[in-house]
């Protein structure tokens, strides 16, 4: 086996060919062509597993139940839900498409969340008819909005309040998302004011009979490598949670920590372990909770990318090598083989959108040439389109190679563009030595086809 980035069932053939699952990536290059989205299943089941158990144990010895929440929006077909259902996880949405998705899955609503910062009535209408076990609310109007249509429909929308709770973790502004100046959330900072956002939310949907106040989110980034970010933020939630109780009389039952947790993306990068992680903010909360004299909570988390980031790999194939050269920072020049492949920032626009960094390998042939610094660059009209912004790639890398990016399973297919009229490339699930298409390549047709001239 390779080891991480890439997904636990890859390996390389005798003949230093790259095999998934026991399938030889030029057989599925030949099957279902480049560019294609490649995922282990076994993997994706395993982490996904490796989260629940974690968390169960961790939070069992502290006398905490705990539920996970696969995030879809890191990817999301039919037959992935149903995975992550078959692991004991239950499924977070964020958009009426999502959720349609997870109920065309058969996942039953009980199990299914409802997040967004503006959900549309139609979204919230399609929630409470599905019966959603939670509409994660994330303003005043939201709150007032789902009250009315709950109202409209005779029932009681069970919510969440979502909170930002000051603390910063993951990387990229645009992906850290418990800061203050950005749209997620409800502070809990009163900033000047006598109650903070978070708190006369937190009351508002206590006044309301059409609304059930479950508990308390929050979500505090993405590709968190630290645990002492979760910590600090569950730490700030359960205060808040005590406040609320003395306040009101009300003790909410759920905490609900997000997601975040940090993959491999790079040979050497260091993954976050799910039961290192859950141990330390089991006891973490524990400690917590008995210093303000409440009882836990029932907690849950929200991981996405930990599950099915590292699961995929993105398969291309090279169509044209070029030598450029470069003057590095300190003056002198070297020689960068941009290495153009058949995809590119419409497949994968986490490099060109937060400088994510991910790394390649040529996987259809073995070779023994030097190693050169490369460029892996994407087909658009666009500078910015890498794919891999610095990788060592065989000096003898040509047109016809095939070249996998590893751990594109979160983020990748779920954020894909028609960019330059590109149709988007098929999901092709891998196990036990043979493949099938989960989510078919589109085709000019179907682009066209939205075009009504
Ligand atoms: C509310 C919420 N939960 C969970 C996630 C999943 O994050 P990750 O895939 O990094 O685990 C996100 C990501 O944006 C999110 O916004």
């Amino acid at each position: 086996m390779t080891g991480a980035p890439w997904s636990t069932g890859v390996g390389r053939l005798p003949d230093g060919a790259l095999a998934v699952a026991g399938v030889d990536v030029r057989d599925l290059a030949a099957e279902h062509g480049t560019p294609a989205y490649v995922l282990d299943e076994t993997d994706f089941r395993m982490r996904a597993r490796a989260y629940r158990t974690a968390f169960e144990a961790a939070f069992g010895a502290v006398g905490a139940g705990v539920d996970v929440y696969y995030a879809g929006k890191a990817l999301l077909t039919v037959a992935v839900a149903r995975w992550a259902r078959e692991e004991g996880l239950r499924v977070d949405t964020a958009s009426g498409g999502e959720l349609a998705l997870a109920l065309r899955a058969e996942v039953p609503g009980a199990e299914i969340g409802l997040h967004g910062n503006n959900k549309s009535d139609a979204e919230i209408l399609r929630a409470l008819d599905a019966g959603v076990g939670r509409i994660i609310v994330d303003s005043l109007v939201e709150i007032e909005r789902v009250a009315y249509l709950a109202a409209e429909r005779g029932v009681v929308a069970p919510v969440m309040v979502r909170v930002t709770t000051g603390v910063h973790a993951g990387g990229h502004e645009y992906i850290a998302t418990a800061h203050e100046d950005q749209k997620f959330g409800l502070s809990v900072n009163p900033a000047g004011r006598s109650e903070s956002p978070a708190m006369t939310a937190l009351l508002d949907v206590l006044k309301r009979p059409e609304l059930k106040l479950l508990g308390i989110h929050s979500h505090i980034g993405s590709q968190i490598i630290d645990p002492d970010g979760f910590e600090a933020a569950a730490g700030v939630v359960l205060r808040l949670r005590a406040d609320l109780a003395e306040r009101s009389g009300v003790l909410v039952d759920e905490v609900d920590l997000g997601g975040g947790y940090g993959i491999a993306y790079l040979p050497g990068d260091v993954a976050l372990d799910p039961e290192r992680v859950a141990k330390d903010i089991a006891q973490s909360v524990a400690g917590v909770c008995q210093e303000l004299g409440t009882s836990l909570p029932r907690f849950s988390i929200e991981p996405g990318r930990a599950i099915v980031g590292p699961a995929g790999l993105t398969l291309y194939t090279v169509g044209t090598v070029k030598p450029v050269t470069v003057s590095s920072d300190d003056g002198t020049e070297l020689t960068r083989t941009y290495v153009s492949v058949d995809g590119g920032m419409s497949d994968n626009i986490r490099p060109a959108l937060y400088g994510a960094a991910y790394h390649a390998e040529v996987v259809g042939r073995s070779s023994t040439a030097e190693r050169v610094l490369a460029r892996v660059v994407g087909k658009h009209c666009e500078s910015g389109d890498i794919v891999v912004h610095e990788v060592q790639l065989p000096a003898d890398v040509r047109a016809g190679d095939l070249l996998a990016v590893a751990a594109t399973g979160a983020y990748g297919r779920s954020m894909a563009s028609n960019y330059n009229m590109l149709p988007r490339p098929p999901v092709v699930a891998v196990a036990d030595g043979s493949s099938r298409v989960l989510v078919r390549r589109e085709t000019e047709a179907d682009l066209l086809g939205l075009d009504l001239g």
